[in-house]
């Protein structure tokens, strides 16, 4: 059904970033924070994104990396078509789409997290969502998961890029911060038990629901849903793209077969 990550993948990963010198702010120091990869490796924090001025953003590594729970499985029957669950971390979610024989694929900048994924049995491939990526404009949802509308440090850019991955009409399903917050931010991934280094700096941004809503409006997206469940809150949103507007099909990778190869889906480009 999937295959391992292979050496070529990880190759066009890191050939794609360099010949983006142009490509949206990153988070790319995620992908190189020992202490991630450390607390992937063990499914345990504690871990933390750290602001410059010392605020600690408690990061809930240890959910992350247990099965999907039932405030997961609500989103996931949510979800229509093809899923890309962007920034997938340990996989939690791409390996129950996988398992349930939904045609999936999770994205993340660190090694950890995709080696992690493939184990459990979920498709996924070392990328930024920044890079050219399988199916751009085919997929049928995006997901944002736990605190991912940050990646970037940009709403609206991440917004755009998300709704040019998006077929028309397609559904992203985001999950705001708890609080009413708009707020970005420089921050490294920290574990402040240990003595390892802290990742570097990189751009990052929590939103309430309210914020959210406000960058989607003014991006063109149209609001679907909003619910809360288990202390958690989720936002539906749908790409205004209309139908007329052909996807952004030159930057599909055409070599790589994340997925089942049967079905007509972007999990299927190769
Ligand atoms: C807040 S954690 C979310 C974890 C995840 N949703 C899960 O289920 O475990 C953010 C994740 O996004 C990844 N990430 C950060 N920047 C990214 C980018 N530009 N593109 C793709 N993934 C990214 C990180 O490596 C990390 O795994």
């Amino acid at each position: 059904m999937s295959r391992p990550m292979s050496g070529s993948v990880y190759g066009a990963a890191s050939r794609t970033r360099t010949a983006r010198p142009d490509a949206a702010p990153d988070t790319v120091p995620w992908a190189a924070s020992d202490p991630y990869a450390a607390a992937l490796r063990t499914g345990r924090g504690p871990l933390f994104l750290r602001r410059t001025d010392g605020w600690l953003l408690p990061l809930d590594v240890e959910r992350w990396c247990e099965r999907a729970d039932a405030v997961d499985l609500e989103v996931l029957d949510r979800c229509e078509g093809a899923v890309l669950d962007v920034g997938c971390g340990p996989g939690r979610l791409v390996a129950e789409l996988s398992a349930r024989g939904r045609a999936v694929l999770g994205i993340d900048v660190s090694e950890a997290a995709v080696a992690r994924t493939v184990r459990l049995g979920g498709p996924s491939l070392r990328r930024s969502v920044f890079d050219p990526l399988p199916g751009e404009g085919r997929w049928d949802t995006v997901l944002l998961m736990d605190g991912n509308v940050g990646i970037g440090g940009d709403p609206r850019a991440l917004l755009s890029r998300v709704a040019a991955l998006l077929a028309p009409g397609g559904l992203l399903i985001a999950e705001t911060a708890e609080a009413d917050v708009d707020e970005r931010a420089q921050v490294q991934v920290v574990d402040v038990t240990a003595a390892r280094a802290a990742g570097s700096p990189f751009p990052w941004a929590r939103l309430g629901t309210p914020a959210l809503l406000r960058h989607a409006d003014r991006t063109g997206w149209r609001t679907t849903a909003q619910w809360t469940s288990g202390g958690r809150r989720f936002v539906a949103l749908r790409s205004a793209r209309s139908r007329a507007e052909p996807p952004n099909s030159t930057a599909v990778i055409s070599s790589q077969r994340v997925a089942k190869p049967s079905a007509d889906s972007p999990a299927t480009d190769r």
